[in-house]
């Protein structure tokens, strides 16, 4: 029903979602939607947790990827700050292995439906719903001074972001979970009040839907100073492993580790093969293997996963034309989708619209 009525909208505007899509990526493939803030250098954290998934799915599904300056906003960054990030962010998710001919990859403020849309679920989305994101509460204690109402309203232009493309599988980390039960839960209150329009979109877990930080205790973020950066060098990531932290009880090299409470040993289940995980655990736990080591052979596991990145990304950084000219085909084929579905919810809900 979805998709006849969808067909029908798209016939209606001229616009087709398969516009420069290969052919093999139409059709009736299920849509995967995801989006990463600008607000930073990317991370592993980032990386195992979405990125690796963004790669995988664009093989099966008809994918949008979305660098999502908008919300930015809500930590004000400034503009000259942004337009670079949004650029490093972009080069981040392309090196990472996203390719746009398969996936649309586009800027969020360039496809104006994402703000219409947020305004039209704000009318649904209840406020007792968005009383209870605990990332509201999380970002207005590390920005007391700027608790905006954006912070606020901030899910419900995630949740448009993702039905806007009628997306069914959505690759977050564990953090975004939250929000996409509200995003599911939104979904349903439109479909009922109006008429069904979206899908009731789907977390994809990655292997690593939480990786911890440096500090071994919080989430690794990029607000928390306790990342390793996606693009930083072996010699830059092996000085901050040095001051990571390990097993506390391990005082000593010569004291037996327990690699089950050892921060660095999680990360070398996501960057180690299994033979040399075996042979690092048997190491700490018999003390023949100090945390220097440890770490050294981690941030060569490491450097063997960023290093092609890097490149890739100097690559991209080197042709600045080109990576324009991605995210401006992508942002035409986000548009020609988006209003797609505009089409529809304007309808639903008895609202004109512009007249393109
Ligand atoms: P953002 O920019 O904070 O993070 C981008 C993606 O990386 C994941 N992630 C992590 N996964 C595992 N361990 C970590 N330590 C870690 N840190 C970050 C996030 O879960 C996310 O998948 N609100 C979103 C961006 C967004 C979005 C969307 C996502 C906007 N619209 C629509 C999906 C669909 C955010 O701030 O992600």
């Amino acid at each position: 029903m979805h998709e006849n009525r969808f067909l029908a909208a798209e016939a209606q505007t001229g616009l087709s979602r398969c516009e420069g899509i290969p052919a093999a990526y139409t059709g009736s493939m299920l849509r995967t939607m995801s989006g990463v803030q600008p607000t930073g250098n990317l991370h592993i954290g980032n990386y195992l947790g979405a990125l690796v998934n963004w790669v995988e799915l664009q093989r099966q599904y008809e994918s949008f990827f979305s660098i999502v300056d908008l919300h930015a906003l809500t930590q004000r960054p400034p503009a000259e700050q942004l337009r670079r990030a949004v650029r490093e962010v972009a080069i981040g998710v392309l090196a990472s292995g996203v390719d746009p001919e398969q996936a649309t990859v586009f800027v969020q403020s360039e496809v104006p439906q994402h703000t219409e849309l947020t305004w039209i679920l704000s009318c649904v989305t209840q406020l007792g719903d968005l009383n209870r994101m605990t990332q509201f509460k999380d970002k207005s204690a590390t920005q007391p001074d700027n608790i905006n109402a954006g912070l606020f309203t901030y899910p419900v232009l995630q949740t448009a972001d993702i039905v806007l493309y009628r997306a069914e599988r959505v690759p977050v980390g564990e953090d975004q979970e939250q929000h996409l039960e509200l995003a599911r839960e939104t979904v349903r209150r439109f479909n009922t009040v109006y008429a069904e329009v979206f899908p009731e979109p789907q977390v994809v877990r990655s292997t690593a839907p939480r990786v911890l930080g440096l500090d071994g205790e919080s989430k690794m973020s990029k607000s928390r100073n306790n990342e390793i950066g996606l693009f930083e060098t072996a010699d830059e990531t092996m000085q901050k492993l040095r001051g990571a932290k390990t097993d506390p009880a391990r005082l000593r090299r010569s004291d037996a580790g327990n690699p089950d409470v050892c921060n660095i040993f999680s990360y070398h289940g996501f960057f180690t093969p299994a033979a040399e995980r075996d042979e690092i655990a048997a190491g700490c736990r018999g003390a023949t293997l100090g945390c220097v080591d440890c770490k050294s052979k981690l941030a060569a596991n490491l450097e063997a996963v960023k290093g092609p990145i890097r490149e890739r990304a100097n690559e991209l950084r080197s042709r600045p034309g080109e990576l324009d000219e991605i995210l401006a085909a992508g942002a035409v084929k986000a548009r020609a989708a988006a209003e797609a579905t505009m089409v529809l919810v304007r309808d639903a809900i008895g609202v004109r619209g512009p007249k393109l």
